[in-house]
């Protein structure tokens, strides 16, 4: 009734302009979210629903994440698949004759006699192997142990690696045997300080999850566990891929540091990492 009454206005722009309003809509979309994603996926390797996540900024599960890139890269070793896949060709007799060059500081069988060396016995293939190449591209410290590592090929490091890793280190009671029951420590290494933002020490280094190329900790040499978090906490090390060890030893007092470094001494190994 009112429509009789009233009449619609004919205007013909307003069909126009509404065309063009959904026209452009639709194209839109059609470039924002099929076009756009369909163009990045050849450049990038996503699949296109990822791209299309990335497209309204909403995170998905097999979207490829770039860490940070502030200035230099921690370290020269990556985790990808390939760095694994060439770990598993180390050979350990290789790596066990060039080994003699270490002996004298490392052990024979890898427990240095020197609280300041650390022991190799037990430790990952990785972490050997990231710490050998870490020295060797100077991106940690290599006073001590550039030399022996400079004339060493990849294939060297990679059998020094996996020597080292099949060696066993029935440690314990020979090193620090005290504070192994300190509360302090043990809260750190078990539920972290939350508040202070420190993950639990045992969430990368065994035993309740492992960081790639985080090393085992247990029956390592007290003074070298001690020295090392000194030095990520003041920023003298800085080869951890992301900050991971820096951004936490940088949250812990010294005196949590000496418990720690004691705490870790005097376990013995049993593989759990
Ligand atoms: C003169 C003594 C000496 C010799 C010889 C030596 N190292 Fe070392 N090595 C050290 C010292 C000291 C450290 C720790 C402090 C540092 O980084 O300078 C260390 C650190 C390491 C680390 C790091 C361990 C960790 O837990 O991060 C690895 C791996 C290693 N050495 C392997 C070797 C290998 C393999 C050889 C033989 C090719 C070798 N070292 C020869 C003294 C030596
Ligand atoms: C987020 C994971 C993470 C947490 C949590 C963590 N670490 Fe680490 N830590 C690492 C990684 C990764 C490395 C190896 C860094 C590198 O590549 O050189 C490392 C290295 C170390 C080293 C040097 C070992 C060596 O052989 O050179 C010590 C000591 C250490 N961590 C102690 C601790 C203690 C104690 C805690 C608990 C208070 C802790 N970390 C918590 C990831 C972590």
């Amino acid at each position: 009734m009112t429509d009789v009454d009233q009449p619609r206005p004919r205007d013909p722009r307003f069909a126009i302009w509404i065309g063009v309003t959904a026209g452009l809509f639709v194209l839109a979309l059609v470039v924002g979210f099929i076009w756009l994603p369909l163009a990045q996926r050849g450049a990038d390797g996503l699949d296109l629903w990822s791209a299309i996540c990335r497209a309204v900024g909403l995170p998905s599960g097999n979207a490829r994440v770039s860490a940070p890139v502030a200035g230099q890269p921690a370290s020269q070793v990556a985790w990808t698949t390939e760095t694994r896949r060439r770990l598993a060709q180390g050979d350990a007799s290789a790596g066990a004759a060039i080994a003699q060059a270490c002996n004298n500081c490392h052990g024979v069988v890898g427990i240095s006699a020197d609280a300041i060396i650390p022991n190799l016995a037990g430790q990952s293939a990785a972490a050997i192997y990231k710490q050998l190449d870490d020295y060797k591209s100077g991106k940690r410290d290599p006073a001590v142990m550039g030399v022996y590592v400079s004339p060493l090929s990849d294939q060297n490091l990679l059998d020094l690696a996996a020597h080292y890793g099949l060696l066993p280190n029935p440690t314990g009671d020979t090193l620090s045997t005290q504070s192994s029951t300190s509360t302090v420590a043990r809260r750190l290494i078990d539920v972290g300080a939350p508040l202070r933002g420190i993950a639990p020490c045992a969430s990368c280094h065994g035993p309740a999850g492992v960081t790639p190329g985080a090393p085992g900790l247990r029956g390592q040499q007290r003074a070298y566990l001690e020295l090392q978090m000194q030095l990520f906490k003041d920023g003298t090390r800085r080869n951890d891929i992301s900050e991971q060890m820096r951004s936490v030893a940088r949250q812990l007092t010294s005196e949590e540091i000496a418990m720690l470094a004691a705490h870790y001494s005097s376990i013995p190994d049993t593989g759990g990492r």
